[in-house]
């Protein structure tokens, strides 16, 4: 039997709107950005491209721009809009908008790629598995997975700890404010291995252009499709 429960879906997102790109760039100095424009670089032009979780959308942006066809599924309306008002200032195609639960959306299939940019962060580490096998479900035989998001926890303790530190302060603040889940960093590269993936690509990016490479960026393709 599945004892697996969904946690709550997050909220408060849309009063965030206005405020999250900054935030960000506050907080990494420009290594967020950077790591989701990094997948978005990786997709080829035509393709079928799911985004979940796009926030405000700059990589959504640009992928439409060069011509892929994709669909953003948000739970913040504002967030949609804000990705809607990007994508139209770019040019290119406009993504088709889905206003839900990434986690209970079984409509979409065979994507090319799916993009899932800072958004695992949101979830409790027990449903990692869940998610990443969500993701799976909606993507084609031989496609990709691209994944942005905290780099896995360091092995030497002091890193860790001051990691952990990096991590945890605008965690407990999204904790608090948009309800979602209190966890110490993720290992997402060994949770899509435990699921059957291979990282066929991955890159680090350095909090404030010299700082320590806290932010990862990978890609990943089912283990038998390699
Ligand atoms: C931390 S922000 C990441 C935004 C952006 N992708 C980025 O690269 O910074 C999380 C985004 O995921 C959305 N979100 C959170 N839980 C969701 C869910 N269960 N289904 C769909 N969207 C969700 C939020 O509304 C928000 O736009």
């Amino acid at each position: 039997m599945d004892t697996f429960s969904t946690s709550p879906p997050s909220r408060n997102y849309d009063l965030l709107a206005n405020w999250y790109d900054l935030l960000a760039a506050i907080w990494s100095g420009g290594a967020i950005r950077a790591a989701r424009l990094w997948c978005a670089g990786h997709l080829d032009p035509e393709q079928d491209v799911l985004v979940v979780g796009p926030g405000t959308g700059e990589d959504v942006a640009d992928i439409s721009s060069r011509g892929a066809h994709v669909v953003i599924i948000d739970l913040s309306k504002k967030m949609l809009e804000a990705t809607l008002a990007r994508c139209r200032q770019k040019g290119g195609l406009a993504p088709e908008v889905i206003q839900g639960d990434f986690r209970t959306e079984h409509s979409i299939k065979n994507q090319d790629a799916v993009l899932a940019p800072f958004v695992l962060n949101v979830f409790p580490s027990d449903e990692l598995p869940h998610i990443i096998a969500q993701l799976q479900d909606y993507t084609s035989d031989g496609g990709r997975i691209l994944i942005s998001d905290f780099a896995p926890p360091a092995n030497f303790l002091p890193s860790r700890l001051l990691m952990e530190l990096w991590h945890g302060i605008p965690m407990a603040i999204f904790h608090l404010f948009t309800g979602s889940a209190w966890h110490l960093i993720h290992n997402i590269p060994a949770a899509v291995e435990q699921a059957g993936m291979v990282i066929v690509e991955r890159k680090r990016f350095r909090v404030f252009g010299i700082g320590p490479t806290w932010i990862e960026a990978i890609v990943v393709k089912m283990r038998d499709t390699v």
